[in-house]
């Protein structure tokens, strides 16, 4: 979006997931950009081999295509360069090996993405990092928490599952007060509706999996960094191998065209859908930060622009019986993990990993992607699964 330069307004959010990436002039006017599939990239003559002394020189370090989609998502995140990886969970692994070593000491939240969680309890610690971790509503007083040797502070915010808002900026001022680089898994909001870099994060994490894919078939994640912190993680990356193929970097461009339309279809029948599902008796609570019942709906309005199409249900009492009925019942939301794509999902969660904030929900929390069906259709569907689990007792 070069052409945007100097003007006083910067252009919106869709004008950007419309134009950034590739500048189609750069090859031929072909609109969209080529996909290269490449390992060896030549050189022209021995003196440029021996300086690499060219755009490109290897495969892994980069082509036409990962630059379009990593140059699209500096774009939106504001930042000062983007890795890709295979998968989101890449995307949360490759910066913590990058910025962590023996002796360090890392703050997870206690709401973190379950398999984050996984790999900070065993790959990190047995290569020697502290592994702590925090509650989700502590904001300032992470400061308690911070060490000498405290290197990294991750967040997640609004949680897996449960969706408790995390202060950042207010992490982010303490955190590095200490002198650690801040982290976030930023996939529930996108960079369309917070961006991390803008609230003091240095390093904004994205499982490009669920919305920019959007079809539920492509698995990549995205690692953005601010100035400061690029080398590094560009570094790691480099060292890590780390790299994508073209298809699915294309496929990811692709979704990103028309992931603001997306996004704006799943807020709002998701936000329909909480409302409803807040009048029904069968549930007892409804973890959507958007709502203005929920505990962190402050934190959501004072920071964020908009809200995704994934929140959680608490039904009325039960145990496993009963949320197995109330799936079991429904028949448009299928039963899946991976979220962001345009069908709608239900999942039982399980909060038996949280050590910090374990809350009793009083029933079983159900997880509900909202697709991009039509609303009517989903409050239908959801309904018969209520009814279910009422009848289940
Ligand atoms: C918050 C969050 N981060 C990261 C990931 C990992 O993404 P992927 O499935 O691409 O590994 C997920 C997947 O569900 C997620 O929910």
């Amino acid at each position: 979006m070069e052409k945007n330069r100097g003007k006083k307004k910067p252009f919106g959010v869709n004008t950007l997931l419309t134009h950034s990436g590739n500048d189609p002039h750069d090859y031929y006017g072909f609109i969209n950009p080529p996909v290269v599939h490449a390992s060896t990239v030549l050189f022209p003559d021995a003196q440029t081999m021996a300086t690499r002394n060219q755009k490109y020189t290897y495969g892994t370090r980069g082509t036409p295509t990962s630059d379009a989609l990593a140059q699209a998502i500096d774009a939106l995140e504001g930042s000062a360069g983007t890795v890709l990886v295979p998968s989101g969970l890449a995307a949360v692994t490759v910066p913590l090996l990058a910025f962590l070593s023996a002796g360090d000491h890392a703050l997870f939240v206690d709401s973190i993405y379950n398999p984050t969680r996984h790999f900070a309890d065993t790959m990190l610690t047995r290569l020697g990092v502290e592994v702590e971790y925090y509650d989700p509503c502590l904001g300032a007083g992470i400061a308690d928490l911070m060490r000498p040797n405290t290197k990294v502070v991750f967040t997640e915010s609004p949680g897996s599952n449960t969706f408790e808002m995390q202060d950042i900026p207010a992490i982010v001022a303490k955190a590095h007060e200490a002198g650690a680089v801040v982290m976030m898994d930023n996939t529930w909001a996108t960079p369309l509706y917070f961006r991390p870099l803008d609230h003091g994060v240095d390093i904004s994490i994205h499982a490009a999996t669920k919305y920019p894919s959007g079809h539920s078939d492509v698995l990549l994640g995205t690692v953005s960094a601010n100035e400061r912190c690029w080398k590094t993680l560009l570094d790691g990356h480099g060292a890590l191998g780390m790299c994508v193929g073209p298809d699915d970097a294309y496929q990811i461009l692709r979704g990103l065209r028309t992931m603001g339309v997306r996004l704006d279809a799943h807020q709002k029948s998701a936000l329909a859908i909480a409302r409803w599902l807040e009048t029904q008796p069968g549930v007892t609570a409804v973890l959507h930060p958007a709502l203005e019942s929920h505990p962190g709906h402050a934190i959501w309005k004072r920071d964020f622009t908009g809200a995704s199409g994934i929140f959680s249900i608490v039904l009325d009492g039960g145990d496993k019986k009963k949320a197995h009925a109330f799936l079991n019942a429904l028949e448009i939301f299928g039963l899946g993990y991976s979220w962001g794509g345009y069908e709608s999902l239900a999942v039982h969660v399980s909060l038996a990993d949280r050590t910090v904030s374990k809350a009793d929900y009083g029933g079983p929390v159900i997880r509900l992607q909202i697709g991009l069906e039509d609303t009517d259709d989903l409050i239908g569907d959801l309904q018969n699964g209520l009814a279910a689990a009422t009848a289940a007792g």
